[in-house]
């Protein structure tokens, strides 16, 4: 086989409804259905060269060859493509991210969208959309919401295969004039990170009302996004991201996020709503703030969030597309 290269580019996205535990880690399925916008502007673009004269994956994240520990989660999700392609070859795996890493970033959900779609096509697969959604949902649970275009729903399926557990677009990026204004406040990493928090989630004893009550705030959402209700939505937004962070904050060993300026951040935002200015904030797993308005109150939100004390910068980013080919 000679060389077979591609090279892809994958959104990051922000959930509004959130993934936070699993039934089944290894297949990487969910305990709930999630709901979710692509960030554009905030991507990964990874190129995948498979390569006869290697005898071991090569990855390089930003310029710097990783360690074979710190590479071994991509040599895993190259290995499902490989088994399914059916090739042994090993690959030179080339990361660039356009945003800070460990920040709270979903890097891992751009980073491996775009690693999917890169080594598939490389790998000669011609793959679904759905097929893969399911195949990045196993790299990274949020990167299978990175591969639909848009306004993305991830269903949690019901096979113990993971066969109908994969995300799709429920409106395109034009269908809502939002945007995101992420407020860094920390950068330095973050001690447990997505993966080892999923495995606590089910410690919380909180956990099992969360996971009952989720069809409801699902359904809230998606109504809210789909008929444009901005009131709705910033209600039912940050909520769901409160029950998620008490899911945190109650699991054993316990996981706090949270800085004093996040907190800060969300007491500002519900201000500024209860004033008119239509805003609404998110977290993940970790201590930035992800506040969501209209693309043309993005400024003035900007300018607001970098005047509270903590707030080192804030990236902004609008409604995007889905992971695809770069054709050099
Ligand atoms: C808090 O997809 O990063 O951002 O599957 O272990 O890679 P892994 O976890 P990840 O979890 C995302 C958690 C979250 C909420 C969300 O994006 O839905």
């Amino acid at each position: 086989m000679p060389v077979s290269k591609a090279t892809s580019i994958a959104n990051s996205n922000i959930a509004a409804i959130k993934y936070w535990g699993n039934r089944d880690h290894t297949l990487r399925l969910p305990v709930t259905g999630s709901l979710s916008m692509n960030l554009d502007g905030l991507p990964t673009r990874t190129t995948v060269a498979f390569d006869p004269s290697l005898t071991a994956d090569v990855v390089v994240l930003g310029g710097d060859i990783q360690s074979p520990e710190s590479s071994k989660r991509v040599s895993d999700h190259l290995d499902r493509v490989r088994a399914r392609a059916g090739i042994k070859t090993f690959a030179r795996v080339d990361s660039q991210n356009n945003f800070p890493a460990g920040t709270g970033i979903a890097s891992s959900a751009s980073g491996f969208a775009a690693l999917t779609l890169a080594a598939c096509t490389a790998a000669g697969l011609a793959l679904s959309e759905r097929d893969l959604s399911i195949l990045a949902r196993q790299g990274s649970g949020s990167a299978s919401r990175s591969i639909p275009t848009g306004f993305v729903e991830w269903q949690m399926g019901a096979n113990s295969d993971g066969s109908d557990s994969f995300a799709f677009s429920i409106a395109a990026p034009d269908h809502w004039a939002l945007a995101d204004c992420i407020a860094i406040v920390s950068h330095t990493h973050k001690e447990v990170g997505s993966t080892g928090g999923h495995a606590l989630a089910h410690t919380s004893p909180l956990q099992p009302a969360r996971i009952d009550d989720t069809p409801r705030r699902l359904h809230a959402c998606r109504e809210a996004l789909l008929a444009r209700n901005f009131p709705a939505f910033a209600e039912i937004v940050e909520e769901d991201s409160t029950i998620m962070h008490a899911i945190m904050m109650t699991s054993r060993p316990p996981l706090y996020y949270w800085l004093p300026p996040t907190l800060a951040i969300m007491e500002a935002v519900r201000k500024w709503r209860a004033e008119g200015l239509p805003a609404c904030f998110t977290i993940d797993a970790g201590p930035n703030v992800h506040v969501i308005t209209f693309a043309e109150h993005m400024a003035e939100v900007s300018n607001r969030l970098r005047a509270i004390s903590g707030v080192q910068n804030v990236l902004t980013a609008r409604p995007g597309g889905g992971a695809t080919l770069i054709h050099e």
